[in-house]
């Protein structure tokens, strides 16, 4: 019988909520929690993925097409569907070579690959193994020409965009992670380390890899190899303090598109489109920096109006389903991102595991695709969500968030500057580094001490 032949995996993970179920069976329990906890009572990362059950689609059957275009175009690539993969840290820890593990299935599958500040492996070893189209995603440190060299590493490495993530500044409060005792020190229990001990098929195929986890974009030549002291520093690097200016002198560094993650503001997407920026993904980071931030959902239709096409609206956040994607799509978003899945599919079975990721979210939008008489991408917009042509879900979820629009109207008419060095349009801006306040911290400053892991 065919049935016979699919893996014992795949068939249990017929969709992304089994696919995380198998993902809690196969990691040891503080790897899984890493991934799949968030920030405080966790009310943003559950918010993600009920905003989607808040907005109804509409469908229209008559006029649908025998086969459905899935594929779109993201800053000149043609991508097999509108989704891709956003940074993930510490994708080595749950499957060796995680990173590139990870590319292959998302790059075969017509997608992108966006590489995380904290990979195992570094920027260059990914770029060795040919995996393409590369993105990769960096922070603005206190120490700028830190901030700059990332961006230099990652186009010398043939990187095609730059992700800049704005909202993990400060790390957020993982209180999964601190109950787990996976912080910086490790702080394990017996408890723990016993449930580690049964995760025998990870800790089998880990063998070999786990002496080697490490931050690759931050060793230096010369480095101690261990990773503690390595991620201690890590998290002390990002400067708290950005201004809109550092995001304007990143843009004429970087020559490629420039995205920023972490928007949910409407007058931040005005800046931002202000400051130079080619796109950006409204997200709260998978509900794992601030607890009671807005879903990312919640969200998107703000920016997107704030945006009018001038600049590329990701969204990424709570997004499990193919009728998510017809959605965030009818919204305003012009691709999708998924962290959480991409990682649920890698620790149970590699590549092949990513792939089946992939597959569940192919099928199932193409399955909402047809059942909505919606023969392409280009096809999706608001009218999904009406009925007999009213926006009605628009409008509800636009009237929401009537007071942060008009904030972000408030922001375009009285120019850019507003954010720039303490919000005195005339006040003259410094040729480099954060404004009047804490010294800037020089190229190598490594020494400040952080708490706990860095994503
Ligand atoms: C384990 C893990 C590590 C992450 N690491 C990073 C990171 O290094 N940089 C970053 O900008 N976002 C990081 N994120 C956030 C994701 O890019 C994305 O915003 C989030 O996962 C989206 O939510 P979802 O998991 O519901 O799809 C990480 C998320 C997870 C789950």
């Amino acid at each position: 019988m065919a049935n016979e032949r699919v893996p014992r995996w795949k068939r249990r993970a017929y969709n992304i909520a089994s696919l995380r179920a198998e993902s809690k069976r196969v990691l040891p329990r503080p790897v899984f929690d890493f991934v799949d906890g968030g920030a405080g009572d966790e009310h943003s990362l559950r918010r993600n993925v009920s905003a989607f059950d808040d907005v109804a689609l509409y469908p229209r059957p008559i006029g649908g097409a025998e086969e459905r275009d899935l594929s779109t175009t993201l800053f000149g690539r043609r991508l097999s569907m509108p989704l891709i993969v956003p940074p993930t840290g510490l994708a080595g820890l749950l499957w060796p070579d995680g990173e590139a593990t990870s590319a292959r299935a998302a790059t075969k599958a017509g997608s992108i690959y966006c590489l995380s500040h904290g990979s195992v492996c570094s920027l260059e070893e990914l770029a060795k193994t040919g995996v393409e189209p590369r993105w990769f995603q960096t922070y603005i440190y206190r120490d700028r020409g830190l901030t700059r060299e990332m961006a230099e590493r990652a186009a010398a490495a043939g990187y095609e965009a730059l992700v800049v993530t704005v909202d993990t500044q400060l790390l957020g409060n993982r209180e999964r992670d601190i109950r787990n005792g996976f912080i910086i020190p490790p702080r394990m229990s017996s408890r723990e380390v016993a449930n580690m001990a049964t995760k025998l098929g990870w800790l089998w195929r880990m063998r070999g890899a786990i002496p080697r986890i490490t931050f690759g974009n931050y060793r230096r030549p010369g480095d101690a190899e261990d990773l503690t002291a390595l991620a201690e520093r890590m998290v002390t690097l990002p400067d708290p303090s950005i201004q809109w200016r550092d995001i304007a002198d990143l843009r004429a560094v970087w020559k490629g598109p420039l995205l920023l993650k972490g928007i949910l503001h409407p007058a931040d997407a005005v800046e931002a489109v202000a400051n130079g920026v080619d796109g950006m993904f409204v997200s709260n980071h998978g509900g794992r920096q601030l607890d009671g931030a807005a879903g990312a959902l919640d969200a998107l239709p703000a920016v997107a109006e704030a945006v009018a096409g001038r600049a590329a609206v990701l969204i990424d956040g709570g997004i499990r389903r193919g009728t998510h994607i017809v959605k965030a799509l009818a919204l305003g978003a012009d691709c999708c991102a998924i962290g959480r899945p991409q990682f649920w599919g890698l620790s149970v079975a590699g590549e092949a595991g990513v792939a089946h990721v992939f597959d569940i979210f192919r099928r199932e939008l193409d399955l909402t695709m047809g059942l909505c008489g919606l023969p392409d991408i280009a096809s999706i917009g608001p009218d999904v969500l009406a009925r007999d042509g009213t926006t009605v879900e628009r409008a509800r979820l636009a009237a929401a968030s009537e007071a942060v629009a008009a904030a972000a109207v408030a922001v375009a008419e009285s120019g850019t500057a507003a954010n720039n060095g303490g919000g005195d349009e005339t006040e003259p801006v410094p040729e480099t580094g954060g404004p009047a306040g804490p010294e800037p911290t020089r190229y190598g400053d490594w020494e400040r001490k952080g708490r706990a892991i860095d994503f």
